[in-house]
């Protein structure tokens, strides 16, 4: 099984109209959501030829939609298209139209050939590696999916222009992530912001391959994708108990201070190091925090943390700014601190 997909990222839609023409698809089908739609493709279709005759779909532009309702939908409208294997599904928008229309791509005639075009920054540097694809069930996320590669992945940055701004922080939440678990030197550039978007999104992507392809069945080194993520996942349930939402980057921005904290405490790293991670992240994230936080409160979704063992909870922390080590143990009284400290910085 391929484990990464070929990722093609330009300013212009060269590459995108030039596989197209090489290909010679007969059909294609575009997915969408309203917001993708409305901004992204009359971009996309003015400038590559060949989706001038493309069908488009449209779905809701909402988590909602990841759901088995929008599956059937779309694979009746497949069905009355008469899409063949031989065919292209263009997947259009954020992480949710590609986890959605991925899936659907990958079930529909045990597999039909897909493209996904990424228009949000979390979709660029995040889902666009891996080829996760799924839908939410039974109140989970992600619960029900398939990891199959796209044919291609295209980046295009100037989709990016019509992006709110708390969803490209969102993305930018993972990037900051990628940099203090992985490459100094990039969480430095970051720091300074002396790269360009593109060349940010290029090496976002590229360091998070380098990590699935060392382990793609996250048995060990992927593990640590998911710093920051425990204390993230935990604080987007407890909103989602109390009828209010976070989004998952301001979440994650969150986690990544707390478990900077306990990584601390535990000695992995000085308190310089704390600080530096700390005082970068206030400044670059506008972290507007609706709950307090404490242990007791998200004690019953850390618990059920997939990366726990035998009920201890298990977390990915830093050892130095670039370096990160999984399978650390954590304290209910070490995480209890570090909700004390973070409190202190908001
Ligand atoms: N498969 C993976 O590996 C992976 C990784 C990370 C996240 N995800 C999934 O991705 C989803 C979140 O992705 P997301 O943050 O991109 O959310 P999203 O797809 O909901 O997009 C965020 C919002 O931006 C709008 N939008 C998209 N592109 C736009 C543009 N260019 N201009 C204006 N508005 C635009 C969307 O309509 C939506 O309202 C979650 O469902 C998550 O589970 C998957």
């Amino acid at each position: 099984m391929k484990n990464n997909s070929l990722i093609l990222i330009q300013t212009n839609f060269k590459l995108i109209t030039n596989y197209l023409l090489k290909n010679k698809f007969n059909k294609i089908v575009i997915i969408c959501d309203t917001n993708s739609m409305q901004f992204c493709l009359p971009i996309l279709v003015s400038n590559v030829n060949p989706l001038l005759k493309a069908e488009i779909i449209e779905v809701d532009a909402s988590e909602e939609s990841k759901s088995f309702e929008t599956v059937t939908s779309i694979l009746e409208t497949l069905f009355e298209l008469k899409l063949n294997k031989s065919d292209l599904i263009i997947n259009l928008g954020g992480g949710v139209v590609a986890d959605l229309g991925g899936f659907v791509a990958s079930i529909y005639k045990r597999g039909v050939n897909f493209i996904n075009i990424p228009t949000t920054l979390l979709a660029m540097v995040d889902a666009s590696v891996g080829g996760k694809n799924g839908i939410n069930y039974f109140n989970l996320k992600n619960s029900i999916g398939t990891i199959v590669q796209p044919n291609l992945v295209f980046i295009n940055n100037s989709f990016l222009k019509t992006l709110p701004v708390e969803h490209y922080q969102n993305g930018l939440a993972e990037v900051y992530k990628i940099a203090l678990i992985n490459n100094k030197t990039f969480w430095n550039s970051l720091q300074i912001g002396k790269l360009t978007e593109l060349e940010l999104i290029k090496k976002a992507i590229t360091l998070k391959q380098n990590i699935v392809n060392k382990d793609p069945f996250e048995k060990g080194l992927r593990k640590i994708l998911n710093f920051g993520h425990t204390i993230a996942h935990a604080i987007e349930m407890f909103y989602v108990k109390n009828n209010l939402f976070i989004l998952h980057g301001y979440a994650v921005v969150i986690g990544m201070i707390v478990e900077t904290h306990i990584a601390f405490q535990k000695k992995l790293i000085s308190k310089d190091t704390l600080n530096e991670v700390v005082t970068t992240l206030v400044s670059k994230f506008t972290i507007e925090i609706t709950l307090k936080l404490n242990y007791l409160d998200l004690k019953p979704y850390l618990i059920q943390d997939k990366k726990n063992k035998n009920g201890i909870i298990k977390m990915a922390l830093l050892n130095d700014i670039g370096k990160c080590k999984h399978d650390i143990t954590v304290t209910e009284k070490e995480i209890s601190k570090a909700l004390l400290f973070f409190e202190g910085t908001n």
